[in-house]
């Protein structure tokens, strides 16, 4: 192995380590590509400099972080998971823990929010939505966690809302859909990585009752 491979590698490594993303499901070529666009963003000579930038620079590694992982999310994407919640599991909780229970949920990699925003959403068709339940949103990507905040979004994000959904709960802009300001504000976001344990560990005693990690299979 050549001694310039063996960098390129020692990043992959050093992404890995630090976030238990599995850099290997994306195509070595395309991996690459990535990264190279990233050490050029941060104005290094090569990909020895820009290993040593990556530990050294927090605003570095988020770069490259927000151009490796794939934020693919849409408003209630797993149908069966939500459909479980509102007729099984929130019932079910209600009914162990009493009527005023307070909900503890937490949509953890929830990229750009529509996740943990359809959460609220069913929250609210419950009933729900008007009691103090704690809804957490978080992502090791920055840029994803700083879109999820504004609550703006385009139809694509939309495509397996109704109709009825639609008009309820989002205003048009002239670019798209606004989330109403009551849902977003039931939210808060976080940049959190799952692989910091001790941070993951501070989070799991704020938020404990229902937790999902959908759409991380590349990651821890
Ligand atoms: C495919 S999206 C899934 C979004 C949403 N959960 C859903 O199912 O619609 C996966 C997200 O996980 C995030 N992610 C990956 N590794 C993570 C880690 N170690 N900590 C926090 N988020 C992570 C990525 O940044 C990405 O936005």
């Amino acid at each position: 192995m050549s001694a310039e491979v063996a960098i390129w590698d020692a990043i992959d490594e050093f992404v890995e380590a630090r976030t238990g993303l599995c850099l290997d499901t994306l195509p070595g070529e395309m991996r690459r590509h990535v990264v190279s666009a990233a050490m050029q963003g941060a104005g290094v000579p090569g990909p020895r400099a820009y290993l040593e930038r990556l530990q050294l620079d927090p605003r570095a590694f988020d770069d490259l972080i927000a151009k490796l992982t794939i934020p693919e999310t849409y408003f209630f994407r797993d149908a069966a998971m939500f459909t479980s919640l509102r007729t099984e599991f929130i019932p079910e909780l209600f009914r162990l823990r009493g009527a005023t229970h307070r909900l503890r949920i937490w949509s953890a990699g929830c990229a750009s929010g529509e996740e943990p925003y359809s959460l609220a959403i069913l929250l609210d068709q419950l009933g729900e939505g008007g009691r103090a339940h704690l809804l957490l949103g978080s992502d090791l990507s920055r840029p994803v966690v700083e879109r999820a905040r504004h609550g703006d979004y385009g139809a694509w994000s939309l495509r397996a809302v109704s109709k009825r959904v639609i008009s309820e709960y989002f205003e048009k802009t002239p670019h798209g859909f606004r989330l109403d300001a009551r849902i977003c504000g039931m939210v808060q976001f976080h940049h959190h990585n799952l692989a910091d344990r001790g941070s993951r560990r501070r989070f799991r005693e704020k938020s404990a009752s229902i937790s999902s990690c959908a759409g991380m299979s590349s990651s821890i």
